[in-house]
């Protein structure tokens, strides 16, 4: 029989990327979803797979939401990516930051201790633990010393899922994941925002680009190769904590630098930084050492710095290439199409 899996957090760049690749390996794909004024299924719609998933709704706020959720999908694995995932943001909304992505992982996990001790789950743990970094690269062991509200909900999170795994024998593992982006990436972050806004420039559609710390450091990924990561940890034969990461660290500056090169731009004619973009709080230099899960898993990132840059910037170009021609762009996703499966209030006799 197929195995079945929940995504919470569906509609996000990591959510469609592994909705897409569990759904090759076979499983029958669950996925929760936010009620919200304007839909958010533009990246299942980009990877056309609004038909081949079902949609539950949940938030990470509402036990009964959840508990519903897992009960509905009997899953074999619940991969644990909701969150409000924008650094920025949890300095605007601390608290609601925490109930989310700190007490809604720790809601999970009672659920699965209640429920049925033999599903697994991944827990989307994240560099930004590192903080002040104490040592580079990071590794599994370099102590954690958070610099914002979003990186203490995600620590919350973290150690609850090793508590839950050492009190009560859970199969709960932390994936500790560098930053990794991809087309789908939010434009928010920074380089989307780039990406995009090199593409809009080339287009005469925009004459700047104004961005905040331009000296940070990070080390990028591609979410596609990373999401094959998370499904690698829950195949382990044991739980445990594992940094995803490339080894290599680049500027934002040379993140724009790059980017803007690849149009023929120089970055130095339209970047313009604005203090609106700084946060009260950063994290200065991020690198990961990705040796345990290399060692242990076989998992190794293949696209690196120059490549990704490619990427995104290839994509963003035909987006508005497309939209030039009056063709509309891939975010035009349907309300609430009658063809997804959203599954109704479903009541179900709970296994305690
Ligand atoms: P993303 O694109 O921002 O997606 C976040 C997802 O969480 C969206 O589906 C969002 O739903 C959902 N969500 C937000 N608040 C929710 C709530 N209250 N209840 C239920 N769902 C909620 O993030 P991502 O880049 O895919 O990242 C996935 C996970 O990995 C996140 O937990 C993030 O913190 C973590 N992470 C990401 C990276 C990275 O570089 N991408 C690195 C390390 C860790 P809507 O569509 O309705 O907003
Ligand atoms: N977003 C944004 N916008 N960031 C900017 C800008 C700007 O205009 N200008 C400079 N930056 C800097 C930020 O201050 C930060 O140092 C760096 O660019 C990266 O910012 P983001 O792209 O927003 O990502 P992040 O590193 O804060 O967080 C992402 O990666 C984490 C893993 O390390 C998110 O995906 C988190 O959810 C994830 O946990």
């Amino acid at each position: 029989m197929a195995k079945k899996a929940l995504i919470t957090g569906i509609t996000g760049q990591d959510g469609a990327y592994l909705a897409d690749f569990l759904l090759r390996k076979g499983y029958k794909v669950y996925g929760t979803y936010r009620r919200s004024s304007t839909p958010n299924f533009w990246r299942l719609q980009y990877l056309n797979l609004l038909n081949k998933i079902t949609l539950v709704p949940a938030d990470m706020a509402d036990m009964a939401s959840l508990l519903e959720a897992v009960t509905i999908s009997e899953p074999d694995e619940i991969y644990n990516l909701a969150a409000q995932s924008y650094v920025g943001a949890s300095f605007d909304q601390p608290l609601l930051t925490t109930e989310i992505d700190g007490s809604g992982a720790t809601r999970l996990l009672e659920i699965i201790r209640h429920l049925k001790k033999d599903i697994k789950l991944y827990q989307a743990s994240t560099s930004e633990l590192y903080g002040t970094i104490q040592e580079t690269p990071q590794t599994e062991k370099t102590q954690f010393k958070p610099n914002s509200p979003y990186a203490t909900a995600k620590l919350l999170a973290f150690h609850n899922t090793r508590i839950y795994r050492e009190a009560y024998n859970l199969f709960a593992s932390n994936g500790i994941l560098f930053n990794h982006e991809s087309p789908l990436r939010g434009l928010e972050f920074v380089t989307r925002k780039i990406t995009n806004g090199v593409a809009r420039i080339k287009h005469n559609l925009q004459k700047e680009l104004v961005l905040g710390n331009l000296e940070a450091k990070r080390d990028w990924g591609f979410a596609p190769e990373y999401v094959e990561a998370m499904w690698m940890i829950l195949q382990h034969d044991k739980p445990d904590d594992f940094v995803c990461a490339t080894g290599e660290t680049h500027s934002v500056k040379e993140f724009a630098e790059e980017a803007f090169s690849l149009a023929n731009l120089n970055y130095k004619d339209f970047v313009k930084t604005d203090k609106l973009f700084m946060r009260p709080k950063d994290v200065d230099l991020l690198r990961g050492d990705a040796r345990k899960i290399k060692e242990q898993i076989g998992w190794e990132p293949k696209v690196k710095f120059k490549e990704l840059v490619k990427i995104m910037i290839k994509a963003d170009m035909e987006r508005w290439d497309k939209f030039s021609k009056g063709e509309l762009f891939p975010w035009d996703a349907p309300n609430y199409p009658n063809e997804i499966s959203v599954l109704k209030r479903h009541i179900k006799k709970i296994r305690l």
